[in-house]
């Protein structure tokens, strides 16, 4: 019997989806411009993202029928809902959870009083895997599907993220913490010993899956000079490693830094010097730096995780992203929590906000949104794989309600109806957090929702 003319069911391949929504994105730093300028916001109302193998493969409008092989694919219904790129938080502590919201101090005594009892625990392999589960999860739970992760000195504590990351296929980069003086018993590793730890994870986890290694000084004054050589070293011989420490964050630690290191120039010699300061490093902070310092990472092409909600908390300064902006260094956003004081990345934004007005600047949400999906995947050097919902990319994805509460949806009704799509942004980014979360998607698979989208 022939099958011509007749019209077979057609079946779904599996793990093909399609989402329903309206989709914002970003093709090009908007700078700060004003928000009428609008630079590089692609903007995509009532579309179809149709997801295949743990990568975006359409969007289209939802009105375009749907090639007939795609008609039987799952849809998920968020009209209404706003779908973006997970964001990526450049610069966080997994063992950090623990002392989050911790009062009164300071970085120097907020280290040494909070942070290294918390972080001691960790020598424990199990306390490092509950650890890191119970951290990716409170990512995922608040729209983060990349991050660039402290985990503490112990090789155990990156094994755990990296082990837990690649069960998911999340994007991940951290590496074992480089610290052999100034920190308790319990928390100092010595030179060879930390690089054989660090030969050994990058031979077994960097390039495996989605997961990369990074060269991980805590800062300055943690290591010794042998130990910054050591590290340089390994950026060196390992080339496509990134490079994670903290840099110019409190002026203490910089007179600090100046007495244990008075033959750099400066802080961020110290690394450079070494050369740790390549276009992977990721440098947290970075509010005490020079005009010098500045043109170093310029020429780098090394970012700065401008940390808003922890030089708040900490009291560290205000960052200056405007100027750096001007003199063409890379920035990125980061929650640094517990420093910071939330894994949300709209809440860090709404801090990033304020920084810049005390300095007489306005961040716009282009800015702000931008910066947290598609500038941070190029300053990593990720663009092709995430940061856009873009054909191609990895279905790496966040589905946000435009507001939770009633104060909120009032604001949000009223900037809706302006008709200006920066406004109502502005407003989502300004109010809300994780409770505006609908669900997250890492390489096109659920890992968080809420009972609300289920
Ligand atoms: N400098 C050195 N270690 C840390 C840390 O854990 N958090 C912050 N915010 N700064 C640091
Ligand atoms: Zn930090």
């Amino acid at each position: 019997m022939s099958l011509a003319g007749s019209n077979p069911t057609p079946t779904a391949p599996a793990g093909r989806l399609i989402l329903w929504g309206d989709v914002l994105d970003f093709t090009e730093d908007p700078g700060f411009a004003t928000p009428k300028e609008a630079l590089g916001v692609r903007w995509r109302p009532d579309h179809a993202v149709l997801i295949e193998a743990g990568r975006v493969v359409a969007v289209q409008p939802r009105s375009q029928a749907l090639d007939v092989d795609w008609q039987a694919a799952p849809v998920q219904d968020h009209r209404g809902r706003l779908i973006m790129p997970g964001f990526i938080d450049t610069h966080v502590h997994c063992p950090q959870l623990d002392v989050i919201a911790s009062f009164g101090t300071a970085l120097l005594d907020w280290l040494n009083t909070y942070t290294f009892p918390a972080e001691r625990r960790y020598a424990d392999p199990a306390v490092s895997k509950d650890g890191a589960q119970r951290f990716l999860k409170a990512l995922w739970a608040h729209g983060t599907t990349t991050a660039v992760v402290f985990p503490t000195v112990h090789k155990a504590s990156a094994e755990a993220l990296f082990e837990e990351a690649d069960a998911h296929a999340m994007r991940l980069i951290t590496g074992k913490v480089l610290m052999d003086r100034h920190a308790p018993e319990g928390l100092r590793d010595d030179v060879d010993q930390a690089e054989r730890d660090c030969v050994d994870l990058i031979n077994r986890w960097h390039g495996k899956g989605r997961q990369a290694f990074a060269v991980t000084v805590r800062f300055a004054p943690t290591s010794t000079p042998e130990q910054l050589m050591m590290a340089g070293q390994l950026c060196q011989t390992y080339a496509g490693t990134y490079m994670q420490t903290h840099v110019a964050e409190n002026q203490d630690e910089v007179r600090w830094v100046a007495s244990l290191f008075p033959d750099a120039r400066s802080y961020l010699d110290v690394y450079d010097r070494d050369g740790l300061i390549g276009a992977r490093a990721v440098l947290a902070h970075g509010i005490w730096l020079d005009a010098n310092d500045r043109a170093v990472l310029r020429e780098r092409g090394a970012q700065i995780a401008h940390s808003p909600s922890s030089n708040l908390f900490l009291g560290s300064g205000l960052f200056d992203w405007a100027q750096a902006q001007r003199e063409g260094v890379n920035v990125s956003l980061a929650s640094d929590v517990g420093g910071g004081t939330s894994l949300s990345m709209l809440r860090n934004m709404g801090d990033a906000y304020k920084i810049q007005a005390l300095q007489g600047t306005r961040l716009t949400a282009w800015k702000a949104l931008y910066t947290a999906t598609l500038g941070a995947a190029r300053h990593l050097g990720l663009a092709d794989e995430i940061g856009s919902v873009e054909p191609g990319c990895m279905a790496d994805l966040a589905i946000w309600d435009w507001a939770v509460g009633d104060v909120a949806a009032h604001r949000d009704r009223l900037a809706q109806a302006s008709g200006d799509l920066h406004e109502r942004l502005f407003v989502w980014m300004t109010l809300g957090d994780e409770r505006n979360l609908a669900g997250t998607l890492i390489a096109g698979q659920t890992v968080y929702k809420t009972r609300a989208a289920a």
